[in-house]
């Protein structure tokens, strides 16, 4: 497998990433240690080596392709010995590092890929045939379409609430029952003609289409996306050093809102930390022209610091 695999690759907020990390890193002198939660492409990552030849990166992903691709660039580019590389999910970073480690700074760029998503065998999008599977790493047991076959209609409903924020939630999984009781849903066409031919005509055309919540939510659910996120939060901050930056890349509301609400209730602990961000930082005009994926990224920055700052309204 080659970089080529990965296509044209674009790091959402890539720029505005690497000057919070210079802003705050460009004074330490000696070695540092980053960590990347998800390299994907790598596009981040190599950025980040580049960027700082004292850096050691410790980097994961949980999706086996990304893994290879990534080893591979990384050799390419001579850059595999200044990376320690965890194939598994970044919700097992406390099991793969050693005690006492201090990151100065932790970058996590929330979701999927552009690869995995513009891969129809993976079907996670509704664009392309493929089988109805969603998950980002083998070792993910329940696919998109055992939900879709095997849930109940009060967890169906459940899941397309709570994480699709879907309002024809129920006409979507009613026809998903009538249409299970006779043959099973198998690919991601099945289920965006349910989706549509759910939807109320005259918002059958509308900017979003029918599909998209829903498969938004089903993706949540299979990779267990929110709860991963909360608890690698929870697991990165105590590894910060002084000085150290926490930033991330969350890309729909829902995901905002944890990374928000766990940066605010990290405030009440003992370690004395700073929000970089009160309003998350968004990308520019000129980057969602480029990149239109990048419209609903928003950057969330926290920092570990010495003292608490006096002027910190969320201080205690
Ligand atoms: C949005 S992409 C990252 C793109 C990357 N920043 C770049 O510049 O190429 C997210 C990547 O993180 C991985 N990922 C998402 N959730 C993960 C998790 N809980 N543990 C490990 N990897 C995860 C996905 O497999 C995917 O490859």
């Amino acid at each position: 497998m080659t970089e080529l695999n990965y296509g044209k690759h674009y790091s959402v907020m890539k720029e505005d990433v690497l000057k919070v990390f210079h802003e705050h890193l460009d004074s330490k002198e000696g070695p540092i240690t980053l960590c990347d939660f998800t390299f994907g492409a790598g596009g981040h990552s190599i950025a980040l080596l580049e960027e700082f030849p004292n850096c050691h990166l410790v980097c994961f992903d949980q999706d086996g392709e990304a893994y290879k691709n990534g080893l591979e660039l990384l050799r390419t580019k001579g850059l595999e010995k200044r990376v320690t590389f965890i194939n598994d999910n970044f919700v097992n970073f406390n099991q793969h590092i050693e005690s006492g480690l201090k990151l100065d700074g932790a970058l996590l760029d929330a979701g999927v890929s552009s690869h995995q998503f513009d891969t129809g065998e993976r079907g996670f999008s509704f664009r392309f045939e493929g089988p109805l599977d969603m998950r980002m790493s083998d070792k993910i047991k329940v696919t998109a379409k055992d939900i879709v076959n095997e849930c109940d209609r009060d967890e169906l409903l459940k899941i397309l609430y709570e994480y699709g924020e879907e309002k024809f939630a129920k006409n979507i999984v009613d026809t998903i029952l009538e249409r299970r009781s006779q043959s099973p849903i198998l690919t991601t066409k099945d289920l965006e003609d349910i989706c549509f031919h759910s939807y109320p005509k005259k918002l059958r055309h509308g900017k979003i289409h029918p599909a998209t919540k829903t498969f938004q939510a089903l993706r949540i659910e299979v990779n267990n996306e929110l709860g991963v996120l909360t608890d690698i939060i929870d697991q990165v901050i105590p590894q910060l050093e002084i000085g150290g930056v926490f930033q991330v890349i969350s890309f729909h509301s829902l995901e905002d809102r944890i990374v928000k609400h766990e940066f605010k209730g990290r405030l009440k602990g003992d370690l004395p930390l700073q929000i970089l961000t009160k309003k998350p930082i968004l990308p520019s005009k000129e980057e969602i022209f480029e990149n239109s994926r990048s419209r609903s990224a928003k950057l969330r920055v926290i920092k570990r610091v010495k003292d608490w700052p006096t002027k910190n309204k969320y201080a205690k």
